[in-house]
């Protein structure tokens, strides 16, 4: 009796922690969808929002996503800047960029004109309100837009920081998307901008299939004879997640930093990429070897590279015999016993049939088809030859002994001179002045969003114009993709009363599951309870299984979990003859449910406590599962 008390008591403990895990679920998910759609329900201070305009401008732009709104101001910058350009000015930006009405040389006249177009717009989705950008808007084109600086920018003592956003809002199979800094010219005319035009530095993404690279490239001036050579920065493969650049239509941010001591940082979405120096990190070197090959060296007519040659007086042994075969047939080979020397190998199918449709005139006269003759599996037949076998005396060809070459002379190598060319340029930052930007690109795709140019002195400059747009942009756009899981995150850092109703909906049930289940475990009852399964377990298992069996039975800890303890008892109550059924996993826990089912029958028909069998019911008129289980014991 005491233990049928027991398991009921169990039973409405479990009852009452699914009723509380239930109850957490349902609260999660009320959470969640109030953090889909706060914007009307719980208005936040920092946001500014007109709820039915969003849902308007969402509908629109992406009807699947429900974002809401950030509101954007066009930024200012907050210092010195050479180019601060967010494009949010039509009128402006018509005054500022200039489209190229060039023609890219050597290449087929049709495409030949850089007559991409370009627009500034809003973001095709999930875009801020009232935020332009210019777009490159035709695929397969060449493009070519520039703007003058508002004052050039001279790489004398003082860092140079380019920073730009770009969006490839319809990913992107082969093109580019760097910005070109072009150098400081006389009568410079931005119509005329085309891929020969003078550069300074190359920086940002490009792809080409599966060649994803991010281009830092800067003309360095040969200082001895004035010629400008290109640097290739030797990273550009190798940064961290860029394939996802070309395929994430997010907003992207590149950064690079070039200080007056040749060290340079590149950041893309504000972490570091990489942190160099202009006088290690590029190919070909900033500076040449001081020493190179003499080109006019020729190695000397006697010069013995050999280090190994034949011992010239060794002879070769009278006894070798260059001439005997590898391969001679077996002297000692007989020909077996019952060969059959004029039975052939193959014999025409003495069971083939001619077939009914042949036609002796048009398909020739009949054949049986050839098989292997049968009498020839056993020994042999036909034509006897004896088999061949290595050569005992074979040698091959005569060589003699290699000794070392007391003429050796080592590799030979070209005498090193003086690099005629060498020059040492300490500053390869003090780089041609640059007097404008600008896009020259071809690209495969349409719709590269560029926007938010900054060229400036100072990096809290560029940072501060980044946290007014690209921070907010890419908040957004991580909207759309952030999981269940970091939005609850976001909405209740923003809503901080929530943690006090996850500590109250979490931290009550663990409490109270804590003190049921400690409480029972100790209970003088369940130990008692436990004792009796272990040896009844053990009678059990040595009655029927083999010694290994019994070792593991043998195993079972004196202090066993609630889980354990709930199914021992469970077990207690099975006939010996079920016992064994219980072995195959799914007989137990059908077993188990029907139990469960009857205890809470029982439980009914007792009807000890009032609040215990309001529980069950909820539970079992939840489950749907009673009143069937009521009907198949009636049964
Ligand atoms: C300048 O020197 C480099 C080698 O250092 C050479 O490759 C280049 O052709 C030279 N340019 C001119 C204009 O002589």
């Amino acid at each position: 009796m005491w233990l049928q008390k027991h398991n009921l008591i169990n039973l409405n403990e479990t009852t009452f922690v699914t009723m509380l895990f239930k109850f957490i679920i349902l609260l999660l998910c009320t959470t969640l969808v109030l953090s889909q759609d706060d914007a009307q329900d719980f208005p936040d201070q920092d946001l500014d929002i007109d709820s039915e305009k969003i849902s308007t401008n969402e509908d629109l732009n992406s009807p699947d996503v429900e974002v809401e709104e950030i509101p954007y101001n066009t930024p200012q910058p907050i210092g010195n800047t050479y180019l601060a350009e967010h494009f949010d000015d039509r009128e402006d930006f018509q005054k500022k960029w200039i489209p190229s009405e060039a023609k890219k040389e050597g290449t087929d006249e049709n495409i030949a004109k850089y007559d991409g177009k370009w627009a500034v717009e809003e973001a095709e989705r999930n875009g801020l309100k009232g935020d332009l950008g210019l777009v490159l808007k035709s695929k397969a084109h060449h493009h070519a837009i520039a703007a003058r600086l508002d004052k050039p920018f001279l790489f004398d003592n003082k860092p140079f920081i380019l920073q730009y956003e770009v969006r490839f809002q319809n990913g992107q199979e082969c093109g580019g998307a760097y910005l070109k800094l072009l150098s400081q010219v006389p009568d410079m005319d931005l119509r005329t901008f085309r891929d020969k035009t003078p550069y300074t530095l190359m920086f940002g993404p490009d792809k080409c299939g599966n060649d994803h690279k991010l281009h830092f490239i800067f003309r360095h001036r040969n200082p001895k004879n004035g010629s400008f050579e290109e640097k290739h920065w030797k990273r550009t493969t190798a940064v961290p997640k860029f394939d996802d650049v070309f395929k994430d239509k997010k907003p992207h941010l590149f950064t690079l930093i070039i200080n007056p001591d040749n060290k340079f940082e590149v950041l893309m979405d504000k972490h570091s990429v990489h942190k160099g120096n202009m006088l290690e990190d590029f190919n070909p070197p900033v500076n040449p070897e001081p020493e190179m090959d003499d080109p006019n060296d020729v190695k000397p007519a006697d010069w013995d590279e050999r280090e190994k040659i034949p011992h010239p007086t060794a002879t070769k042994p009278d006894d070798w015999d260059e001439d005997a075969p590898r391969q001679i047939v077996d002297p000692n080979a007989r020909k077996p016993e019952g060969w059959l020397d004029d039975e052939l190998e193959l014999i025409p199918d003495p069971n083939a049939e001619k077939p009914a449709d042949w036609d002796d005139e048009m398909d020739g006269e009949w054949e049986p088809p050839l098989i292997n003759n049968p009498k020839c599996e056993k020994i042999g037949c036909g034509k006897w030859k004896a088999p061949m076998i290595d050569n005992p005396k074979y040698k091959g060809k005569w060589r003699a002994p290699l000794i070392d070459n007391p003429n050796y002379k080592g590799k030979w190598k070209p005498k090193r001179i003086p690099n005629p060319h060498y020059f040492e340029d300490k500053y390869p930052y003090k780089m041609t002045p640059v007097a404008a930007v600008g896009f020259e690109l071809w690209s495969m795709v349409d719709g590269i969003m560029f926007d938010n140019i900054i060229i400036t002195d100072d990096l809290y400059v560029a940072e501060h114009w980044a946290s007014e747009t690209f921070d907010l942009k890419r908040e957004l756009a991580d909207r759309e993709t952030d999981n269940m899981i970091t939005r609850l995150f976001k909405y209740t850092n923003k809503n901080p009363w929530l943690w006090a109703v996850y500590l109250v909906v979490i931290g009550l049930p663990v409490v109270l599951f804590i003190s049921f289940c400690c409480t029972t475990t100790r209970s003088p009852a369940v130990i008692a309870a436990q004792r009796d399964i272990e040896n009844r377990r053990k009678a059990y298992a040595s009655k029927t299984f083999a010694g290994q069996t019994e070792e593991k039975a043998r195993e079972v800890p004196k202090e066993a979990t609630i889980t354990e303890v709930k199914e021992e008892e469970e077990e207690e109550e099975v006939p010996e003859e079920e016992v064994e059924l219980l072995d195959n996993e799914k007989n137990e826990s059908r077993e188990e449910e029907k139990q469960t089912a009857e205890e809470g029958d029982e439980e009914k028909v007792t009807d000890e406590e009032e609040e215990e069998e309001v529980m069950g019911n909820q539970e079992s008129d939840a489950t749907g599962d009673f009143p069937r289980r009521r009907r198949l014991r009636k049964d």
